[in-house]
């Protein structure tokens, strides 16, 4: 025997999940390579539609236009910080840039500004994840729009907090939600051009 039970024990584990792999690769990458950068512009297409839809879900509660959910609510906007932050990064490689996606060039350029834009949506959609641990039965007060005091005074003007530089744990969720939406707005006003 050439290893200790331990590292065979790994190494059998290993070859395991290698072999499974392997055939999730050849079964799922049968018909084309699955990462050519068709097939990377669809999926990241397909995450941003399901990041809107999750954003209409929560926005949709805070209007009343849908029954609030903590659950639904939570599910939603884990959805939207497990697609924006890193996973949003490395969805646009250089290769994918540029007509057919609607994905600029630039994007390349300025790379800083682009993966500042993702994690700031995925700090909001933090932010208004937890909002729904403490309000299990329906949306409390302290998650409207103006009710932190910091937040509240910026509203009429008077800052306490230079702009930008708030406790973004300590925003109300709703506050969250439409500054996280912003984000969404910049980076689609600066990195997506209409195609076709
Ligand atoms: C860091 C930049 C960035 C952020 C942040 C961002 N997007 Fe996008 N979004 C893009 C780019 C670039 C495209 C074009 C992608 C393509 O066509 O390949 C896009 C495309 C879309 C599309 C169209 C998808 C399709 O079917 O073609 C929707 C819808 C969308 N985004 C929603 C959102 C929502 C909602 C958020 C915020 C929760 C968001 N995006 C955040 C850059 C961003």
């Amino acid at each position: 025997m050439l290893y200790r039970n331990a590292d065979c024990g790994i190494l059998l584990r290993f070859t395991h999940v290698g072999a499974v792999f392997a055939v999730a690769v050849f079964v799922v990458g049968a018909p084309a390579d699955s990462n050519s950068p068709s097939d990377i512009i669809k999926a990241r297409q397909a995450s941003m539609k399901v990041m809107a839809e999750a954003g209409k879900t929560i926005a949709g509660m805070f209007e009343g236009k849908l029954p609030y959910d903590a659950m639904t609510f939570k599910k939603s906007a884990e959805t939207i910080s497990r697609l924006s932050g890193d996973a949003m990064v490395i969805e646009f490689p250089a290769t994918t840039l540029g007509p057919p996606s609607a994905a600029k060039s630039e994007i390349d350029q300025s790379r800083e500004e682009f993966d500042a834009l993702a994690r700031k949506v995925a700090s909001f959609a933090t932010v208004i994840s937890a909002a729904a641990d403490k309000a299990p039965n329906g949306i409390t007060q302290d998650m409207r729009m103006g009710s932190s005091s910091t937040m509240g005074s910026s509203l009429l003007g008077k800052r306490k907090v230079p702009a930008g530089k708030e406790d973004a744990t300590k925003l109300p969720a709703e506050h969250a939600l439409h500054l996280m939406l912003q984000e969404c707005s910049s980076c689609h006003a600066k990195f997506r051009e209409k195609v076709k």
